[in-house]
């Protein structure tokens, strides 16, 4: 029991990891219309970054200089005027997704 919230964590992480890695690659290969996180985006982080992640009230997320998991501690905390955001609106996976997505937009 000791030693339970450590397994956890690394557990965790390294899924997320995992599954951020797996979400790039399948990303790269795929068109960027077919990305799984941009109807995440469109969702839940359009209406402050804009349509395209050009920035609004909210700051440019193109090109993207933030890793996956800075992406994921500013969606949970909260930054600034950025609300934190509720795993019940946006799962880590789907995250994961935006982040791959948004890495997609920079690329064109
Ligand atoms: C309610 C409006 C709002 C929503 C929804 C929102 N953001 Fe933000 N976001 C902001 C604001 C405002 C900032 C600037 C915060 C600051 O530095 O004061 C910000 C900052 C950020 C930053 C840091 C940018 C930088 O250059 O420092 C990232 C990354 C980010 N948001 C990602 C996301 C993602 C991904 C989503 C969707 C899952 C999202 N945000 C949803 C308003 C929002």
């Amino acid at each position: 029991m000791k030693f339970a919230p450590r397994v956890f964590f690394r557990c965790s992480r390294s899924m997320l990891l995992a599954s951020a890695m797996l979400v790039s690659s399948l990303a790269t290969s795929a068109l960027a219309e077919d990305a799984p996180g941009q109807k995440v985006y469109d969702r839940v982080c359009a209406r402050c970054h804009g349509p395209a992640g050009e920035g609004a009230e909210a700051p440019t997320l193109v090109p993207l200089n933030h890793t996956a998991d800075q992406v994921l501690y500013i969606a949970r905390l909260g930054r600034g005027e950025m609300p934190p955001l509720p795993k019940n609106t946006i799962s880590n996976e789907e995250i994961a997704d935006v982040v791959a997505y948004l890495t997609t937009l920079a690329a064109h």
